[in-house]
Parts: structure tokens; sequence; C-alpha cells
């Protein structure tokens, strides 16, 4: 079974409380048992982490490497400044999708850039917490289809 990672970066713990009008009412408890159901309906099993630090998330980053064949990344702020969050993802060589749970080109111009959408598979922002779900989904399907090429 392939284990993908799904990696949150700061202030997404206060998923629920922080911003709703902006982030919605779900919690990222809410959010990491969508992600494990429909993993494991498509045959993954999710790992889902969050930290504040920028180190931790490198440090997984790094894990995935051995233990993943495919990332979900949101990176939060993270997204917007970190250089060494793209470095790492460079290393990691199975797909990548970021997820934004806001719009983020509808927000402030400071979140149009992001350091991370130039080397994913695909982007998804502003479908609330269901983006998650959507990015899963996909997952799945692109490491199928790898999967399908490796036997041809
Ligand atoms: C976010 C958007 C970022 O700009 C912001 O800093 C976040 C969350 C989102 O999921 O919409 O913390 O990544």
């Amino acid at each position: 079974m392939n284990t993908i990672y799904v990696i949150n970066g700061p202030n997404l713990n206060l998923l629920g409380k922080r911003q709703p009008h902006i982030y919605g009412h779900e919690t990222l408890e809410d959010v990491k048992e969508a992600c494990i159901k429909v993993g494991s309906e498509s045959g993954l099993a999710v790992k889902f982490m969050q930290s504040n630090s920028e180190s931790q998330i490198i440090e997984w980053i790094h894990e995935a490497r051995e233990a993943a064949t495919g990332i979900v990344i949101n990176p939060a702020a993270f997204t917007h400044t970190s250089v060494a969050i793209l470095d790492a993802l460079n290393t990691f060589d199975h797909p990548i999708i970021e997820v934004h749970i806001s719009n983020v080109h509808k927000r402030e111009p400071f979140r149009h850039h992001s350091y991370v959408s130039g080397i994913a598979s695909g982007v998804i922002a502003g479908f609330g917490t269901q983006g998650y779900v959507f990015a899963v989904q996909r997952m799945a399907q692109l490491l199928a289809a790898t999967a399908t090429e490796r036997m041809s």
C-alpha cells in the first residue's frame, strides 16, 4: 500500500477557531479524519501532520523521501516565504500537491506568490477543507497511473 504524507504548516492547528470566515469551522482533526477515510477508500495510507516550525516541516519532507510516495502539503504562510521548504521538496522524487483552504489569489498580493507551485503536480486553492479530499483523491490517481506505467 502506498503511504502519503499530508503536511500542514503554521497556525493550521487553530483551524476552526482561526478566522472562520476565511478558513471555515472544521478543525484540523476533522480534516485528518476525512483524509484518512478517502485515503483508505483509494488504497492509500495517510500520515497527517502539522507543525508551526519550518525546521520540523523540512524534517518530515526528508523523512518522506524514504517513507512516502506522495506529499500533499499546505505550507500555510511558509508558502510565500520559504526557499528552504522548496529546496526540501525538490529532493522528493514523487508527486507533490499543494493545497490552500482559501483562494489565495483573491487575497492580499503577498499571498499570490508561492515558492511551491512551480514544482507541484497540481495546486488546489479556494475549495475550503474539501481541497484536501480532492488532493488525496488526485494523488491516488497519480500513483495508480505511475504503477500502471511501471508494469507496462
Ligand atoms: C493558507 C493560505 C496562506 O496564505 C495562509 O498564510 C495560511 C493558510 C490556506 O490554506 O488558505 O496560513 O495556506
